[in-house]
This record gives structure tokens, C-alpha cells and sequence, in this order.
């Protein structure tokens, strides 16, 4: 007796079909699987075994050999656990109906429950768009499937239920599709509760409209960690298609919200500064995403960037610049998605004072630079904005005076990236941090007054050829929030304001 079954493999975000066939024929009793399986697939043997004597099923008592098609292509993980039971079922006659339109994703306890696996978004969608028409998924991962329009989701608690349910006993009834709530789609953190800082808050407003990175410099207390938190709240509402990439990412990395399963706001991240390299980037022996593509359409804040171990900070500067991590195995390499604003925070100096208004900084110029120097030069080169946070006033702290809303401020920033949109419309270019240098002269154009004053600058400062690549892009920026064309006086004046460490701190000291 043949049979074949729809499967679903996984390797890293990509799903692919996978055919589970079976072979059973009269002759001694024995149970193989075929088809580049790993050891974790060749271990199904034992729990499917197990969890048909649990679930009060017979066993065959024949020669059954599984094939997983296509056979050469690696079979990893526990996922094929489910199709292959199915399978057999289906050759032993239990299934009287046709199932050539439905796919099954499960692992089995030797109990016969079936447990809840890693990567149902991504394998689910997949499913939909080769048409099939129905997902069997173990019950804990039916609301995520059910994200998935177009497609009927089944979940599934233990083998003895999709028995029953595929023998026309006792039906499941699928899973309704899940729509985000209309409060989902709002950030808990609002721009609204910092008071005063407007010099902070506007910076960030024009970091957030050209999707530029920022790090901000500033006393213990001072509130960057405030304000980088509020960062999502004004960047723009994610699109479908950014929510379930980033969703596809969660999926893998098994942490899909039980009560949201679809992420609708941007994420925050915020690793430790004691974080290793495969926690920031991914890893692993099956290669998990990191918390860099954890941040996917979102911001990734290293706060204290100075206490990061520097190594696993280099290793970031690739992911940044490319959007996308690859992660190589023996078994071949996967790569992640990562298009983050990367935010970073620290102290000035060791004790945090230097440069304070009224605290008096206790460290010494050496331990000043010193500290400042954990930071490599390029990586400092993927922050186009330095921004210094001052301590909140105390008249700003107690005063009753109602700050502007996130909401009003993303408002602002949509248009701003409305302005990006159309004139990056085919290039491929996401927003003015992502401008290249071959357009960067055409797409920046100064007025004679801007062009002036940029030159002035650049010899008094003595900028690097880099910085002013990254003042000319944070200037664009702050045009298109004014609306203008070309970029003019105020608006380099204003680019160089946030360019903290090229005046201050670093470089011409
Ligand atoms: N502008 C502000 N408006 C209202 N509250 C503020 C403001 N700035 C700071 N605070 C209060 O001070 C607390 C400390 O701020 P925060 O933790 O963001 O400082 P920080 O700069 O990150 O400090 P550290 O360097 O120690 O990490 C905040 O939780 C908040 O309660
Ligand atoms: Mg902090």
C-alpha cells in the first residue's frame, strides 16, 4: 500500500514542501526512514511508535519504509513527525476521506500529544501558497497560523483527536482567523510623558524621519533610555507585509506572543551589554535568530554601548549596513533579516559627568578619551546623529504644561517619509540614511548660503570626508520636514548640531 502526505520542511525563514511517502508491504515487521533525514527525524521512529500504542491505535505490523521527497535536501527537527503518523494511518485505511489538500506540522510525545514546534508562521504561509487548502498545526501554534488568510487551520492537542477527526468521529473545528484588535496597533510608550528635552525629542523626530541611526550621549538619569524606548512609538505604522517578516523571524525563534501572535507595533530591543555574539546576531547549532533580527522593522538600543565586549560589537557593523545576517553551519547557512535603526546610549566618561552642567566630572582627560575609544571609528561611522542629552530641567519636570503626543509626531514623520518614498520610488533605497554616494550630490543639493556655511564648518571642525557625507544625508532630512527642495542654510546648521562627538567630544581635541 502507497501513500503520500504533505509535509513541511524548514531551514532558517525559508519553508519548503516536503512529500511524506510510505511504503508498506506485507513481510517482517520493521519501520525505516529514508530521504537525508537527520538524527532528530530518525528518532520519530521511536516517539510515533510510542504514541500510536498511547493513543489506542495498532501499529502495523509490516515492512514500512517512509520517504521524505525531496531526498536530497536535509530533513531536520521534529516537525515530520506528525505528516509521517498521518501517513501511516492513511495506508493502514483510517482515513477515509481525501487529505491531498491538507499539510500536517507536528512533533509527538511518546504519549501521543502533540507539541508545539518552531517556524509554523513562516511553513504556514508557505502552505498557502501552494495551495493548500488546510493546516493541521500542533493546538499551541494555531493562533499563529491563524494569521494566515486563505487558508483553514486546524489545531491539533494529540494524535487520537486527528484520528478521530480524519476518520469523521469527532470533528476539530478550525481556528478562526485572527485580526489584530484596533488598541494592538497602539504603543504603550508615549513621547507624551517626557517632559521638555525638546532638543532630544526633535533630533530623535528627524532621526526617525530619514531612518537615520542615532547615539546619544548623556549624564546617568538623564533619560536616554526614556526617550529610546518612546523611538517606535513615532516611527512609521508597520505595513502588513514588514509585521508578518518580523512575525516569520519570532516564529522561528519560537517566541510568538500567545495573546498577539502578530506583531503589529515595531520592536523594541534592548540586549544587555553582557550579551554574546550569537545572542546579538543569531546562532546556535540550529541557527536561531539573534536579537538583532529579533529587532526586524524595529530599533535595537545598546544601552551602556561602552560595557559591550567590542568584538561583539564589530561584528554587528555587516548586519547594519546589509539588513540581513547570514549564520553558516556545516549543514549549509541561513540568513536572517535585521533592517533595525540601531540606537545607542552611553555616559560621557567613566563617572558619567564630563561636559555636565553643573555636576562636576571626577575622571581625568585620559580616562575620558580612553572611555570614549571602546568605540571603534567605524562603528561610530554607523551613527549619523550624535545627540548630547542634558539632565530635564527642574521647571520642565514639575511644570503641568502637556507634551505633544507620539501620535502627532508620526504624523509628521509618515509625511517626511512620503517625501523619501517618492523620490527613492525604483531605486531600491529605503530613506535618506540609505542614500548611496553615487546619488548622494545629485539627490542633496545645496543653496549657495548651505554650501558656504558647510564648508566653513568642515574647516573649522576638520571633519572627515564621512562625516560630511552623514551631515549632508541628516540635512536632506531635515529639508524634507520643512518641505523644501534644496537644502539650505538652517538646514546644514541644524545637521551639524547633531553632530555631538565631531565638535565635542572626539576627533580635533
Ligand atoms: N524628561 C523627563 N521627563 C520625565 N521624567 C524623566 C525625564 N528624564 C528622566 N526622567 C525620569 O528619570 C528616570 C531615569 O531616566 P533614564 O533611565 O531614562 O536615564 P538614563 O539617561 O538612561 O540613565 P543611565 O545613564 O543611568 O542609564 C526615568 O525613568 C524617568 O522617571
Ligand atoms: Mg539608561
Amino acid at each position: 500500500m502507497f501513500c503520500r502526505i504533505n509535509g513541511i520542511g524548514l531551514n532558517g525563514l525559508n519553508a519548503y514542501p516536503v512529500d511524506v511517502e510510505v511504503e508498506m508491504s506485507r513481510g517482517l515487521e520493521r519501520f525505516d526512514i529514508v530521504g537525508l533525514a537527520d538524527a532528530a527525524v530518525r528518532e520519530s521512529r521511536e516517539r510515533i511508535k510510542s504514541a500510536f500504542r498511547s493513543s489506542g491505535i495498532k501499529f502495523p505490523g509490516a515492512s514500512t519504509v517512509i520517504n521524505l521527497a525531496p531526498a536530497d535536501v536535509k530533513k531536520s527537527g521534529s516537525t515530520h513527525d506528525l505528516p509521517i503518523a498521518v501517513a501511516i494511518l492513511d495506508a493502514l485505511g483510517e482515513i477515509p476521506s481525501d487529505i491531498g489538500d491538507a499539510a500536517f506540522v507536528g512533533e509527538l510525545s511518546l504519549g501521543g500529544e502533540v507539541r508545539s514546534v518552531n517556524g509554523v508562521l513562516p511553513m504556514t504561509i508557505m502552505a498557502q501558497k501552494n495551495g493548500v487548502k488546510r493546516i493541521f498545526v500542533p493546538k499551541d501554534n494555531a493562533f499563529e497560523a491563524s494569521v494566515v488568510a486563505g487558508i483553514e487551520v486546524y489545531g491539533v492537542g494529540t494524535l487520537a483527536e486527528l484520528h478521530r477527526h480524519l476518520g469523521g468521529i469527532t470533528p476539530i473545528s478550525p481556528t478562526p482567523q485572527y485580526v489584530p484588535k484596533p488598541d494592538s496597533y497602539s504603543d504603550r510608550l508615549d513621547f507624551s510623558d517626557v517632559k521638555g528635552q525638546a532638543f532630544a525629542k526633535r533630533a530623535l523626530e528627524v532621526a526617525a524621519c530619514g531612518g537615520h541611526n542615532v547615539i546619544m550621549i548623556g549624564a546617568p538619569g538623564s533619560g536616554k533610555s526614556m526617550l529610546a524606548k518612546r523611538i517606535p512609538s513615532i516611527l512609521p505604522t508597520m505595513t502588513f507585509e514588514e509585521s508578518i517578516e518580523t512575525t516569520n523571524v519570532y516564529s522561528i525563534a519560537g517566541m510568538i506572543d500567545k495573546d498577539e501572535p502578530l506583531i503589529v507595533r515595531r520592536p523594541f530591543r534592548s540586549p544587555h551589554h553582557t550579551v554574546s555574539t550569537a545572542g546579538l546576531t543569531g546562532g546556535g547549532s540550529v541557527p536561531k535568530p539573534g536579537e538583532i533580527s529579533l529587532a526586524h522593522n524595529g530599533l535595537l538600543f545598546l544601552d551602556e554601548l561602552a560595557e559591550f565586549n567590542r568584538q561583539t560589537l564589530e561584528v554587528l557593523r555587516q548586519p547594519v549596513e546589509d539588513q540581513k545576517v547570514t549564520i553558516s553551519r556545516a549543514a549549509g547557512s541561513v540568513s536572517y533579516p535585521c533592517s533595525v535603526m540601531l540606537v545607542a546610549a552611553m555616559n560621557p566618561c567613566p563617572c558619567g559627568y564630563y561636559g555636565h552642567p553643573t555636576k562636576k566630572c571626577v575622571c581625568t582627560q585620559r580616562q575620558v578619551s580612553q572611555y570614549l575609544s571602546k568605540i571603534s571609528g567605524p562603528l561610530l561611522d554607523r551613527f549619523d546623529l550624535h545627540i548630547e542629552i542634558a539632565p530635564v530641567a527642574y521647571e520642565n519636570l514639575s511644570s503641568d504644561i502637556k507634551e505633544e503626543p507620539s501620535a502627532v509626531i508620526r504624523e509628521r514623520v509618515q509625511r517626511a517619509r512620503e517625501i523619501q518614498n517618492e523620490r527613492f520610488s525604483g531605486t531600491g533605497i529605503s530613506c535618506n540614511a540609505r542614500i548611496t554616494p553615487d546619488i548622494l550630490r545629485d539627490v542633496c543639493r545645496l543653496t549657495d548660503g548651505a554650501n558656504a556655511l558647510l564648508k566653513d564648518v568642515f574647516d573649522r571642525l576638520g571633519l572627515s570626508a564621512r562625516a560630511y557625507d552623514k551631515i549632508l544625508k541628516v540635512a536632506r532630512t531635515v529639508a524634507d520636514m520643512d518641505g523644501a527642495a534644496d537644502i539650505d542654510r538652517q538646514h546644514i546648521s541644524q545637521a551639524v548640531r547633531y553632530r555631538t562627538l565631531d565638535r565635542k567630544f572626539w576627533v580635533n581635541e
